[in-house]
């Protein structure tokens, strides 16, 4: 990489950032298309956020991707944002358009990319999510953007659920959707018509997890989605056991990516580049 005085610059606000897989996989893929561009991350304390974003205008930066714990409270410090994105109330990207920021939020639409790249398609599907949080609605909001016919939402915390039916309401009406107790979600009424399960919750991430819900009670038809990303996790092993479809979240995190990519750059991302460096850099976090 050779910086030059007309080297743009993009960055990762988050705190910590030491360990995020972003900056390998976007310098990697600027490199590939041979783009004179730069991804730096930049470790933001809270205190200081509303500081550092604005200094994106100042420095004419192109843009940002935002992490933990930063996706909620740099909207109140940005120019605009989607209405769709105001609902989810998290913004993972921000462009720089000449000085106005405008935040997006590109999880949902990395989701639906990278199903689809695996030749799953959402239409008319009935989904089982599990999971009320920031992943969860913004997967949601696509879910139901690519019409589906229908939705169950299960969360440990029953409320949160709930919180998240009326958000999905407040925009579309015409899918159905309905929320189960999470002390349910093992012995579910309407398991055999589940075409799609997704686990957006944090469980699995860490080596001893299990997995947050049994697949037993599936027919092996059943497309398994799990968000997380670092490891193969028990859910992705008792789908493997069962011979269903299976995907894990290191494909949403790549179309995530490359979906920001393309708003800083304008230009298409190596998604396979992007998705062996990621892939290589985990890889080596396991041996290291
Ligand atoms: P994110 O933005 O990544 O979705 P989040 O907003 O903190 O993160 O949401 C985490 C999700 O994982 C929530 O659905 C949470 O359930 P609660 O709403 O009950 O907190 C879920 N979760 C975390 N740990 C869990 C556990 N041990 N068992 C079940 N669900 C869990």
């Amino acid at each position: 990489m050779k910086i030059t005085g007309k080297t743009k610059i993009v960055g990762l606000f988050g705190y910590p950032v030491a360990h995020s897989l972003s900056p390998a996989i976007h310098n990697a893929a600027f490199e590939e298309m041979g783009l004179n561009f730069i991804y730096l991350p930049f470790s933001v304390r809270p205190s200081h956020l509303q500081e550092a974003t604005r200094a994106i205008v100042a420095l004419d930066m192109i843009g940002v991707n935002v992490t933990i714990p930063h996706k909620q409270q740099i909207i109140d410090y940005l120019d605009s944002i989607p209405a769709e994105t105001k609902l989810i109330g998290a913004v993972n990207t921000v462009v720089n358009q000449r000085g106005k920021l405008i935040g997006y939020n590109t999880d949902g639409e990395g989701f639906v990319e990278s199903l689809r790249e695996r030749g799953f398609f959402l239409k008319e599907k009935t989904v089982l999510l599990v999971g009320a949080g920031g992943a969860a609605l913004a997967i949601s909001f696509s879910l139901i953007k690519e019409k589906i016919d229908r939705l169950i939402l299960t969360n440990r915390t029953f409320s949160r659920a709930k919180q998240m039916l009326k958000k999905l309401e407040q925009i579309y009406s015409k899918v159905d959707i309905q929320v189960v107790e999470f002390e349910r979600r093992n012995s579910l009424p309407c398991s055999k018509d589940v075409e799609l399960l997704i686990n957006t919750t944090s469980v699995g991430m860490h080596e001893a997890d299990p997995s947050p819900i049994n697949l037993e009670q599936f027919p092996s038809s059943v497309y398994v989605y799990d968000v997380v990303y670092n490891r193969e996790t028990e859910l992705l092993k008792q789908a493997k056991r069962k011979g269903m479809r299976y995907q894990g979240g290191l494909d949403m995190l790549i179309f995530q990516g490359a979906l920001a990519f393309k708003m800083w750059t304008e230009k298409e991302a190596p998604v396979e580049k992007m998705r062996k460096v990621a892939t290589d850099y985990l890889q080596q976090k396991d041996g290291s």
